[in-house]
């Protein structure tokens, strides 16, 4: 089946409920954990056409899910940018220290040259997929820089503080961080990408104050460039709860990903028909069949007749049995 993505986000069709899942292609799947043993080096793993285009596949074959997302990361952007990165088993990302002067200078067409492999991997996958729709992604702005500066993942240690202290430069890299999203962006949807979803995983940490200015403002400069581009947006501000609805209101993205602390029920009736998609909390995935059912049951019920894509409110777990997914899919394919 074609375009099933399209068609729910933008014909706002209800008959037929498109599913993936974010994490898709990663480490509940063998088949992923047998190349990723042969690679230690996430990024360079990132950067071998031949393997982006299997590993983007892997999923696509086992379950014929409804779309691919390209295998990738959004750490790829402060990669391009010169800043070193690394992931350590069991720890997440590490990040170089940031050189101001070296990324606010960096040239685009190096930035470009440098992420290269990675366009070229989405025109494989667009060649061996034909009609499914390709996913290209990016992090927001504000979860990038928090990256950056971070160097880590805020989940370790995060202050906000004193990433707000020297606001004048934040903003510069901020407005980098920005015209770079755009143009990693521009040369996906250039291989293929016909859908592109925004990663706002860090959004939950902002002050309710400070949403505007970091998280709302720069990603609507980000959704404007790709509205340009007729390509369907799909945004994920994870975690900032009833900030959602503000969100939509000031960003206005295409389709509203939610997390699993979103009450379903309450969204959709605040959002007048804004497709949603996701929900679902991953670790149900790790209870039993009856809980899986019972809980996947609740959200095709209320967005039943509404425009609904069914996936997770966060990335597949490590955890998941690749068999849960089938059955998920299963039960979501005989609802309707
Ligand atoms: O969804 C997909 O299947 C596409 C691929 C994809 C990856 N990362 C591959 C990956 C996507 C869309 C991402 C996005 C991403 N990366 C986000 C936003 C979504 C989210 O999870 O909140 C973030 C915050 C990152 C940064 C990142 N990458 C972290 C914190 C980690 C380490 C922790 C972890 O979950 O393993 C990664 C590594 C990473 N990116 C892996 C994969 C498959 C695991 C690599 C491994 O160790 O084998």
């Amino acid at each position: 089946m074609k375009d099933t993505l399209k068609e729910c986000i933008k014909e706002k069709k209800t008959s037929y409920t498109p599913i993936w899942f974010m994490r898709q292609a990663g480490r509940y799947l063998p088949e992923f954990r047998k190349i990723r043993k042969k690679n230690p080096d996430f990024i360079n793993l990132c950067l071998n056409p031949n393997l982006v285009n299997e590993i983007t596949l892997q999923p696509i074959k086992r379950f014929d899910l409804d779309a691919a997302i390209i295998f990738s990361d959004i750490l790829m952007i402060p990669y391009g940018l010169g800043q070193k990165v690394e992931f350590k088993k069991g720890f997440g990302p590490i990040l170089g220290d940031v050189n101001f002067d070296e990324i606010i200078n960096t040239n685009p067409t190096d930035f470009v040259k440098k992420l290269l492999p990675i366009y070229k991997g989405i025109e494989k996958v667009k060649d061996n997929l034909k009609e499914k729709n390709l996913i290209g992604f990016a992090g927001a702005p504000w979860t990038l820089l928090v990256y950056m500066l971070n160097k880590e993942s805020p989940k370790n240690n995060f202050n906000f503080k004193k990433i707000n202290k020297d606001k004048f430069l934040i903003n510069k890299l901020l407005i980098k961080i920005e015209e770079m999203i755009c143009l990693h962006i521009d040369k996906q949807i250039e291989s293929g990408a016909n859908i592109i979803q925004i990663f706002d995983s860090w959004a939950g940490l902002l002050p309710k104050k400070e949403l505007p200015n970091y998280c709302y403002i720069p990603t609507l400069k980000v959704i404007e460039h790709i509205k340009l581009k007729k390509i369907p947006v799909i945004c994920f501000p994870k975690g900032i709860r009833e900030n959602y609805i503000d969100f939509c209101s000031t960003v206005k993205p295409d389709c509203i990903s939610i997390d699993y602390e979103v009450d379903p029920k309450w969204i959709k009736e605040k959002l007048n028909g804004l497709p949603i998609q996701g929900g679902l909390d991953p670790k149900i995935l790790l209870t039993d069949k009856e809980k899986i059912k019972k809980n996947i049951e609740n959200y095709l019920n209320i967005f039943k007749d509404y425009p609904y894509i069914f996936n997770l409110g966060h990335g597949v777990l490590p955890d998941v049995k690749p068999e849960t997914i089938e059955y998920i899919i299963k039960l979501v394919r005989e609802k309707r």
